[in-house]
């Protein structure tokens, strides 16, 4: 994937690239640019709270679609971590082909185990980069820590729908090969699990028939050459997009949306 991207980006070397040109290969979430765009406008803009000159972080970046938009949008410093390495890599080579570069940065990393202090970003943000992981209780523990407090946690997910089994699922989807990589769990328990570590549930949108309304009307374009998903995705792209299609319209995955916030610390009410 790196070398063709690196190609593409070489073949039209006068270009100047924007942030759009990308939204092909670098939203590999449901519901695309609007999806994060709607995700942003949950953030608040008071100024008080210092959100405008806040740092986020986007775990499960992929290759910075998100990260990039928040950055661009409200002047974030976002920070993008990913497992893999090609997609940094890639994240990093996209995020330098825009000029002025987008105030990112990308760096190899699991979301289970974050290098950063404690109380350091304003907000954490997760598209579709929680479905692989199974140590959700962990997960959500690395998250409050690195959050300060009054921080946000915005999740954009796959789950399953609360009569659906981990067994009903298809395979290949976009996250998983099968059902040994993939960690998908229901909207109540991730929401227990939170309440039970210090989260506050603000605000929580079931998206699923907007997710399916959105894969019929792209389904129906041409993707936007040369940055289309099988690059990210490989050969099996359509596949694992009809896949998680009939998942959606079997009624075994719902699409959530939800914002969290960390409440002031105990000592710091006190002041
Ligand atoms: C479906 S992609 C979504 C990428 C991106 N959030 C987006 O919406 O475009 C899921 C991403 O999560 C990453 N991922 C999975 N498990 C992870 C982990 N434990 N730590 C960090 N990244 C992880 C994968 O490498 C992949 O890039």
């Amino acid at each position: 994937m790196l070398n063709k991207l690196r190609q593409l980006l070489k073949n039209s070397p006068s270009k100047n690239w924007n942030i759009e040109d990308f939204s092909g290969i670098d939203q590999l979430h449901l519901g695309g640019v609007p999806a994060t765009l709607e995700l942003l406008n949950w953030l608040p803009t008071n100024a008080n709270e210092g959100l405008d000159i806040g740092c986020g972080l986007d775990i499960g970046c992929g290759l910075g679609g998100t990260s990039r938009i928040l950055a661009n949008m409200r002047s974030f410093k976002m920070m993008g971590l990913d497992l893999n390495p090609q997609y940094i890599a890639a994240a990093n080579l996209l995020n330098q082909s825009i000029n002025p570069h987008p105030k990112c940065q990308f760096i190899v990393g699991n979301s289970l185990n974050l290098p950063f202090p404690q109380h350091m970003f304003h907000f954490v943000i997760s598209q579709h980069a929680c479905m692989n992981i199974e140590q959700k209780e962990a997960l959500l523990k690395g998250l409050y820590s690195v959050l300060k407090p009054k921080g946000h946690l915005l999740i954009h997910e796959i789950m399953l729908q609360p009569n659906a089994t981990p067994r009903d699922v298809r395979y290949p989807t976009p996250w998983a090969n099968s059902t040994y990589e993939s960690h998908l769990c229901h909207w109540q328990t991730f929401k227990d699990l939170a309440l039970s570590i210090g989260f506050k549930v603000d605000r929580m949108e079931d998206n699923t028939q907007a997710a399916l309304a959105w894969i019929h009307k792209t389904r129906g374009q041409k993707p936007k050459p040369p940055f289309t998903p099988s690059l990210a995705l490989g050969p099996d792209a359509a596949v694992m997009s009809n896949n998680l299609l009939s998942n959606i319209d079997a009624g075994f995955l719902q699409v959530v949306s939800a914002r969290l916030s960390k409440p002031l610390l105990v000592h710091e009410r006190q002041r």
